[in-house]
């Protein structure tokens, strides 16, 4: 019996498997380059504490400055004192360990496009880096530090030749520090993990209904009235910016107009399309508050504010938002509504319209370039403006055939919950652009990956991005042809852990998370439960929320702690697969046998933590079922080593179990259920079939 479905499961691995390269699953580069040949067997460059970079060209301050950030990632790392490692010039280029150079400078303001190709040989004597731009050499440098490994004579770099470019220019992170604020810190952080992963734009939302997150010296109320006192101050802008600079990110900013504009009524309500007073929004979704796009008043106000704030962000590209307006503002407006007779404008979209074209030209007076959310596009705007497709793929797809530039963003939502392979199998070339010509693919510029922040806090934002946003970072560097989803996982795990050295807290700050949760009193119970967990998908949590969430909800459940991929269901799943088809290794068995063994005893673990803390209360369901699944997973295997059949009545009040266990609870859904319910089937001697999960879960 067992053979048959056997069979099944091994055809499916066997096609998920399109890349075999021996070295992607000996190196642990994410992105995966270009060109990547190894040399077995041949000895390491070892980083010992007399390493030393050379430049060929020191007076490229950028360069320097990019090989000084190296050596202190390196030491991060390696774990090594500040004075190891060193940065050499001309003459003593030659007896560097790693010799760096760069055909052309960056420029002063990072430029889409910019060329970021650079090639890394490295022999057991010394390395050679070369990068056509100083950005080529930072990407490199990246590459390098990804190679550094354990080995028994110490941290090295393995013999290699890499040529590495990416398939798009443009590949971004969006963070929402409208809905909660994130400070200096949490953004810097999380551009040192940008720039591990090679990603180059950080787009930044700034305003929103529930908070006007920038300094403006021209209209201060804008700030003082719409943020709670948490903005960034001009300086703190030019500082990011700076730090960003350094990295090889473009800093994108992104003011949302003319929806999603409440916080600007607070201090100008005349900006409004009805009567104030406008207070800072509490609550999530779509508001009513728009701007009046018929007053000159409004145009005026921001073409001052756009002037400002084009001097304050170098880029050439300036976000308008432009998404979801709801137009019932300017329904009820009778002004509003006769400026749209007298103008022939047939409806909302229509007057939006209008309002864009007005921005468009307020946006190039100051010199810059408008981008805007897939709503924007309309054919009298100007080609130069480039759409953000976040309501799916098509609209890229219909910017690009009406000739503008886009990027998807639909896809890469890391708020909706996915996984890391859903996201990694979305391609900006691929659905609704499959049929674009090829003169057509050149307007996709990339994607970027979207972090919306109505359920994330500066403890929990790096948790929701990192590690699968490297998956969507490798997506949009790596050749089309990089796709094996059990490779990127491999290597993904990997990177996660790594980008701990960057000081990025979503591991540590699950602990630190849990830890409050039982009261700083033991977590294993616990972990082992929120190890297993993952919170609802898409916009389930908000269908499920037992009372309103708000801006002043805390954030500090299991929910809000809970990766949003659970890997130890993931491998868990993958091990009871590679159980039932026969590709059985030494020390399987016990190991699905000790981990069932420890959610079985989940239940009384966590007992005490449950009747002591609220927090912990609420998933003690989650954990009875837990513990009922761990019992019927050992009793299956008994069944299985025995060779006897597992009984129907037996069989049928297991199956109810795990059926049971994917209901939602707290927000959350209980991952293993699926692994469980292939075990009681294939002791039963059924097919193994995965076990869905409710569509309330999921939406
Ligand atoms: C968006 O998600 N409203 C751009």
């Amino acid at each position: 019996m067992r053979m048959l479905y056997m069979v099944a499961i091994i055809v499916t691995l066997a096609v998920s498997l399109t890349t075999d390269a021996q070295e992607i699953n000996s190196l642990h580069l994410m992105p995966w380059p270009a060109s990547v040949k190894t040399t077995p067997n041949s000895p390491p460059l070892l980083i010992q504490p007399s390493f030393t970079v050379g430049l060929h060209d020191s007076s490229d301050r950028h360069l320097r400055q990019a090989v000084e950030i190296f050596l202190s990632d390196l030491r991060r790392h390696t774990g090594s004192t500040p004075l190891d490692f060193s940065v050499s010039n001309g003459n003593d280029v030659s007896a560097a360990k790693l010799a760096v150079s760069s055909d052309h400078p960056t420029k002063e303001v990072q430029e889409l496009g910019e060329d970021e190709s650079y090639t890394l040989e490295v022999t057991a004597s010394g390395a050679q880096l070369r990068g056509t731009t100083t950005l080529g050499v930072m990407r490199g440098l990246q590459t390098f530090l990804q190679l550094v490994e354990v080995t028994p004579q110490g941290f090295a770099v393995p013999t290699v030749v890499i040529q590495d470019k990416p398939r798009f220019p443009w590949r971004g992170l969006m963070i929402d520090a409208g809905r909660h604020f994130m400070p200096v810190e949490v953004i810097e952080r999380n551009l040192d993990g940008m720039a591990a992963v090679k990603m180059n734009v950080f787009h930044w939302h700034l305003s929103e209904n529930q908070g006007f997150r920038v300094e403006s010296k021209r209209f201060p109320k804008l700030q003082e009235m719409g943020s709670d006192g948490l903005f960034y101050t001009q300086e703190q802008v030019r500082e990011v910016i700076a730090y960003a600079h350094d990295r090889g990110i473009r800093v994108i900013p992104e003011f949302d107009m003319p929806g999603h504009s409440t916080t600007w009524f607070v201090g100008y309500p005349d900006l409004a399309s009805a009567p104030g007073p406008y207070a800072i929004e509490r609550k999530w979704g779509v508001f009513d508050p728009a701007m009046d796009p018929t007053r000159e008043s409004t145009y005026k106000f921001l073409d001052q504010f756009i002037g400002e704030m084009a001097q304050l962000f170098p880029d050439q590209f300036f976000h308008i938002g432009g998404d979801e307006v709801n137009g019932k503002q300017w329904n009820a407006n009778p002004k509003i509504q006769e400026f749209m007779r007298a103008h022939n404008l047939k409806s909302n979209a229509d007057l939006q319209a209008y309002f864009n074209t007005r921005i468009q030209k307020i946006v190039a007076k100051h010199g810059k370039t408008m981008e805007g959310w897939d709503e924007i596009l309309r054919p009298d705007l100007p080609k130069s403006i480039v759409i953000q497709s976040w309501r799916g793929q098509q609209s890229l797809a219909d910017a690009a055939r009406q000739g503008y530039r886009g990027l998807l963003s639909s896809g890469y939502y890391l708020d909706l919950m996915g996984t890391a392979a859903s996201h990694y199998t979305v391609d900006p070339f691929a659905d609704g652009a499959a049929n674009l010509s090829d003169e057509e693919k050149q307007k996709i510029l990339g994607g970027e990956a979207c972090m919306w922040a109505e359920y994330v806090s500066p403890e929990n934002m790096d948790s929701r991005i990192w590690p699968r946003a490297a998956a969507i970072a490798e997506r949009l560097w790596s050749p089309e042809n990089i796709k094996d989803v059990n490779s990127m996982y491999a290597r993904m795990d990997y990177t996660g852990k790594w980008l701990d050295a960057y000081g990025l807290t979503h591991n540590t700050n699950y602990v630190s998370m849990l830890q409050r949760m039982t009261g700083n009193s033991d977590i294993s119970g616990l972990r082992t439960l929120a190890d297993v967990v993952e919170p609802v998908k898409g916009y389930a949590r908000e269908q499920l929320a037992p009372s309103e969430p708000t801006s002043l909800t805390p954030l500090n459940r299991v929910i809000d702690a809970a990766r949003p991929e659970s890997a130890t269901a993931r491998q868990f799943n993958e091990l009871v697969n590679n159980f039932l088809t026969g590709q059985i290794k030494p020390g399987m068995e016990l190991q699905i046998r000790s981990t069932l063994n420890s959610w079985r005893d989940n239940e009384t673990q966590l007992s005490a933590a449950a009747q002591s803390s609220s927090l912990v209360q609420e998933v003690a369901p989650l954990s009875h079922d837990l513990s009922m699944l761990g019992a019927a997973g050992l009793q299956a295997l008994d069944y299985l080593d025995r060779g006897e059949k597992a009984p129907e009545a037996w069989k049928a009040q297991e199956l109810s179990v795990a059926q049971s266990a994917i209901k939602p609870r707290a927000q959350l859904l209980l991952m293993v259920a699926s692994p469980v319910q292939k075990l009681i089937q294939a002791s039963a001697g059924e097919k193994p079939t995965d076990l869905p999960f409710p569509k309330n879960a999921s939406d």
